[in-house]
């Protein structure tokens, strides 16, 4: 049994990986069936990129079967190149130095064009946008919980005119903070939702509708601001015990990156129902 802070290695390639659970694996499906399903839709540009602010090393290892697989940013390229339309430049940052060393390696070693940043979200997020030429762009944002998922970092992305986002959205960090952090001076859910506490009367809200009100407020901040189009389609990820963990919550302005996400998302039969969340 491995100690969980110990580095792994990938012997395929002496590099890293990241331990995750179980539930990655449909994370990194439903990541790349977008890209697949948004084949067409790049092959109209002269130029698309990939982003992804919270790359890690590339490569995962899930815990509990011991199987090395590609993380999503492998995920995505590797979908890309083989669907014919390849992303022209891929965008990775980590604020982990030794993630976005590998991640580069195993992007260049499968063929990509790599722009890589180590630091913050919240500051790659300004290094990348100065160097993003014109074309389409699509944002992976998978944070490992709420607080790193700085809302600034939305809307600065936002602000090009063609990009659409997909957000890692930890239903399980809200659920776990928001009663207690209600009160607080400052919350970790702050950043994610500029005014949480001051826009939502939680305290008539039943306790299990309240992580559905925080999202639906964090959804109303960023559609107000961004214009951009909330997705219908939110799959929930759960773990073994079926406890909620995180959303996948698709933006984008034009319907039909609306529509693709929609029908690449994992099929419903395999997304669960959990009211209020
Ligand atoms: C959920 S993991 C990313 C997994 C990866 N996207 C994948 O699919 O394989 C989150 C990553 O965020 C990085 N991280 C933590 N805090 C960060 C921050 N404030 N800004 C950027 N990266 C951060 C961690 O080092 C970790 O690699």
């Amino acid at each position: 049994m491995k100690n969980d802070d110990e580095i792994v290695i990938d012997p395929a390639d002496g590099l890293p990986v990241m331990k995750v659970g179980p539930w990655s694996e449909d994370k990194h499906v439903a990541l790349s069936r977008y890209v697949d399903a948004a084949r067409k839709a790049r092959a109209k540009w002269p130029y698309a990129s990939f982003i992804d602010l919270f790359s890690g090393p590339g490569r995962v290892l899930n815990r509990e079967s011991g199987v090395i697989s590609d993380g999503g940013v492998l995920s995505a390229w590797r979908m890309s190149e083989r669907g014919g339309v390849p992303f022209n430049e891929m965008f990775i940052a980590d604020a982990d130095a030794g993630s976005v060393e590998a991640c580069s390696a195993r992007l260049r070693d499968a063929g990509a064009t790599v722009q890589a940043y180590v630091g913050s979200a919240s500051k790659t997020v300004d290094q990348v946008l100065g160097k993003l030429p014109r074309g389409l762009h699509f944002a992976f944002l998978d944070p490992f919980n709420i607080e790193h998922l700085d809302f600034e970092i939305i809307r600065k992305l936002a602000a090009r005119p063609n990009i659409d986002l997909l957000i890692h959205f930890s239903v399980m960090d809200v659920q776990r903070n928001i009663g207690g952090d209600f009160n607080l001076a400052s919350s970790r859910l702050d950043a994610a939702a500029p005014g949480w506490r001051s826009k939502l009367r939680l305290r008539e809200v039943p306790k299990r509708e309240q992580v559905g009100a925080y999202l639906e407020y964090w959804e109303s901040l960023v559609t107000d601001l961004t214009k951009m189009q909330v997705a219908q389609s939110k799959p929930l990820f759960v773990n073994m015990n079926k406890g909620p963990l995180y959303r996948l919550i698709h933006l984008a302005r034009h319907p039909l990156a609306t529509k693709l996400w929609n029908t690449a998302a994992l099929p419903a039969a395999k997304q669960q129902s959990f009211p209020g969340m």
